[in-house]
């Protein structure tokens, strides 16, 4: 049985006070809720904010995650962070390869391998984001890209490392436009998504990743998505922004 995972995503949303009082909200509605015990919940702030945030929600159970980070450990590279400064100031996860970075920023899907390796060596965990445009979508080429992103987002990570992925499935069209999919189209895609784990490691490694759906999703909507067999969590931007949506989200996650 695979424990759900619910990150919320702040993406480049808040000011100091909005973050500081969106985590002491959420710590103050979980900790006591006993929901914190059954599945696993992260928040990911934007950099400026993660020390204040790990204060904030102290030996709470939530977790801390980065949105980015560089592949290099060290060294002249204005503006970046890596992943040995994410974890010195408390950061358990980092999502790479949101679509936001692969379609706005334009980073590579070799470019994501190597900072998702880079997580990896740092010692932390990992959330791999893929999904699909909509023009691909509708081409027919869902699985096509699934498969292409996970196969040169995994590349030369080790079976044993798997233990610290999770893999996030983000169709495009479905982040923060309030088109959310079908419960139907997550699921054919977590469990596409899960035999390509198979296929590159093994039926173990398949059955152990955690697999989070993302895109609009809502505490309206929540619990049919992670009812699926194949749908183990959740990554939320905009409804994470909000305590009471966000806290929603987790009890649906809670109860499946
Ligand atoms: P959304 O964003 O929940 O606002 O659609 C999800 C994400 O980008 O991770």
């Amino acid at each position: 049985m695979r424990k759900k995972f619910i990150a919320g995503n702040w993406k480049m949303n808040l000011d100091m006070a909005g973050a500081r009082a969106l985590a002491a909200g959420l710590k103050g509605k979980l900790s006591q809720s006993g929901v914190l015990e059954r599945l696993d919940v992260a928040v990911c702030p934007p950099f400026v904010y993660l020390t204040t945030i790990a204060q904030v929600l102290g030996d709470s159970n939530i977790r801390i995650g980065a949105q980015n980070v560089y592949f290099e450990p060290q060294g002249a590279f204005t503006g970046e962070i890596s992943a040995e400064m994410l974890k010195d100031v408390g950061c358990r996860y980092v999502i790479v390869g949101h679509s936001e970075r692969r379609h706005v920023i334009g980073e590579s899907d070799d470019l994501i391998n190597q900072k998702l390796r880079a997580v990896l060596a740092g010692d932390l965990e990992a959330i791999l984001c893929i999904g699909e445009l909509l023009s691909e979508r509708e081409k027919g080429k869902t699985e096509e890209v699934i498969d292409r992103q996970l196969r040169s987002g995994l590349a030369l990570v080790e079976k044993h490392e798997m233990a610290r992925v999770t893999i996030a499935y983000e169709p495009v069209w479905a982040i923060g436009t309030g088109k959310v999919a079908s419960p139907e189209q997550a699921q054919q895609a977590h469990a596409f998504t899960r035999g390509i784990l198979a296929s590159l490691y093994d039926d173990s490694v398949s059955q152990a990743v955690r697999i989070q759906y993302g895109g609009s999703v809502k505490p309206d909507n929540a619990a049919d998505l992670l009812k699926q067999t194949d749908v183990d969590g959740a990554l939320v931007g905009g409804a994470s922004l909000k305590v009471d949506d966000f806290t929603g989200i987790i009890k649906a996650g809670g109860a499946n």
